[in-house]
């Protein structure tokens, strides 16, 4: 233990002059280092010396990777200010993203860090957003704002954008099925509790429409929907349309679209992450869906060539192909006996081609993927899941070894049929040559109907199987 403290002006009970004296020098000092603790910490405060595309450039200040800033607006009014977070520096000069409106900015804008900035009513707090259980049914933006109407959150916790890794040692492994209520899924690309899938898909295919119904009939507990630089007439139309009510009772959606700053949309992502992670920490069965992962690369695109980072491939700097991972990895299972993050990211390839560069990278992080295909759209096959093209990596975990030889069976018969789909369609194909092409072209149009499903339509994980026995004659 550590004996009591004494204080300077202890020791000026003192006898002799010389301590006296000393005693006078204590007191002194004490009353001065009374006042210093008193007084206001010194402001640091830089200028804007550059805004030229999307970052600005700052003098005067030292602050690291990541850290919020207010920057004046005298344009404006005396205490408009705008948001931003710093990028990256070059020497003494840093580089700003702003992350709301710069209007009004002028050479030399003073800029603050945001603990000290001295602008009333910046109640900024950039790294932590509200999470927890009163967020279901929310509509928020990626800085946590309700964009719905419903009034202010009650939020009973907060949490930052950024978490631990969790050690892959200690992450549950996946062993049970998830739901999602759509019978090609279930059936032949089943999905498990705590896996990460992307859905790969040009556009207009179909991608929000199978998210929306996944997002309806699974059988997770939570459901956390982030739509990211997608259009902001798709943001109204997914939750009132594809969502509807039923879904987003159990859902808190963050939309970050398009004409928000690639900050915000690289943040909307983050968040909703951390509102996934919160509810698995609570214990629960999670459905995080993110639409879409492309549009999040291409946001952190326009911040690494606005910095000078260099294009790579496709003009995707290389940070693009760390951040990635970096948001992938925080879902999935968290530690043993805990809840699970089951996650769907949107992919979009370009003219479908599957050699994105983003698609590429997202087909090696991921454990499977969805593939839409144009084809099946366009002649009306909804949902249109290419079979074929689509895989889930831990589905033989999942099922058991009988289940796992029927859909084997229905892949090859439906691979079977499309490779003579132009010779039986001319009549060319003589029945009697391949007993296993006969049986498939007996059963082609049950295997359709069963491949197609209405989008009001559920379908659980069990009557999948079954109608895939019964298709199949086990
Ligand atoms: N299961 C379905 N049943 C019937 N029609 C469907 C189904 N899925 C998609 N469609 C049709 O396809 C259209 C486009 O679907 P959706 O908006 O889901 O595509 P998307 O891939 O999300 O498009 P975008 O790239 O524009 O985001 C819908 O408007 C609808 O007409
Ligand atoms: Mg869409």
């Amino acid at each position: 233990m550590q004996p009591p403290s004494r204080t300077l002006m202890d020791d000026t009970v003192a006898a002799t002059p010389r301590d006296a004296h000393l005693g006078r020098w204590r007191a002194t000092l004490d009353a001065a280092s009374r006042r210093s603790a008193q007084a206001m910490p010194l402001r640091a405060c830089g200028r804007i010396t550059r805004a030229a595309g999307l970052v600005l450039e700052a003098t005067g200040l030292t602050l690291p990777i990541g850290a919020s800033c207010l920057i004046e607006l005298p344009g404006m009014s005396a205490t408009a200010h705008a948001e931003a977070e710093v990028v990256g520096f070059n020497g003494d000069r840093l580089y700003l993203m702003p992350t709301s409106d710069l209007s009004g900015l002028a050479p030399n804008a003073r800029v603050y860090p945001v603990e000290s900035a001295p602008i009333i009513g910046a109640t900024l707090n950039a790294k932590r957003l509200p999470v927890g259980m009163a967020m279901l049914g929310r509509v928020v933006d990626a800085q946590g704002v309700p964009l719905d109407g419903l009034g202010p959150l009650n939020n009973e916790a907060t949490a930052s954008l950024s978490s631990p890794v969790i050690n892959p040692l200690d992450r549950e492994p996946i062993h049970t099925v998830l739901d999602v209520g759509v019978r090609a899924i279930n059936a032949l690309l089943t999905v498990g509790r705590g896996q990460r899938m992307g859905l790969f898909a040009g556009s207009g295919v179909g991608k929000s429409m199978l998210l929306g119904m996944m997002a309806r009939f699974t059988s997770a507990q939570v459901i956390v929907v982030g739509l990211i630089g997608e259009r902001g007439r798709e943001v109204k139309e997914f939750i009132e349309e594809i969502l509807g009510e039923e879904g987003r009772a159990r859902a808190v959606v963050v939309a970050a679209p398009a004409d928000v700053s690639p900050l915000l949309r690289l943040q909307g992502a983050a968040y909703a992450t951390s509102l996934a992670e919160h509810f698995r920490e609570l214990g629960l069965d999670v459905l995080l869906i993110m639409d879409s992962l492309t549009r999040y690369a291409m946001a952190q695109r326009e911040i690494g060539l606005a910095i000078g980072e260099a294009p790579a491939t496709k003009g995707y700097p290389p940070s693009v192909f760390a951040k990635l991972p970096a948001l992938v990895e925080r879902t999935g299972n968290g530690p043993v006996g805990g809840g699970s993050i089951t996650a769907f990211y949107t992919v979009l390839t370009e003219g479908d081609d599957q050699q994105d560069p983003i698609a590429d990278s997202a087909r090696a992080i991921l454990d499977g993927h969805i593939v839409l295909s144009r084809t099946l759209a366009e002649a009306g096959h909804y949902p249109a899941i290419d079979i074929e093209a689509s895989i889930s990596r831990v589905m033989s975990a999942l099922v058991s070894d009988d289940e796992f030889d029927r859909i084997r069976m229905f892949k090859q018969m439906l691979s079977r049929y499309q490779r003579n789909r132009d010779l039986i369609n001319v009549g060319a194909y003589q029945s009697g040559r391949d007993p296993m092409l006969d049986r498939t072209i007996a059963l082609y149009p049950r295997m359709e109907g069963f491949l197609q499903q209405r989008v009001r339509e559920r379908c659980g994980h069990d009557t999948a199987v079954a109608q895939l026995d019964a298709l199949l004659g086990t």
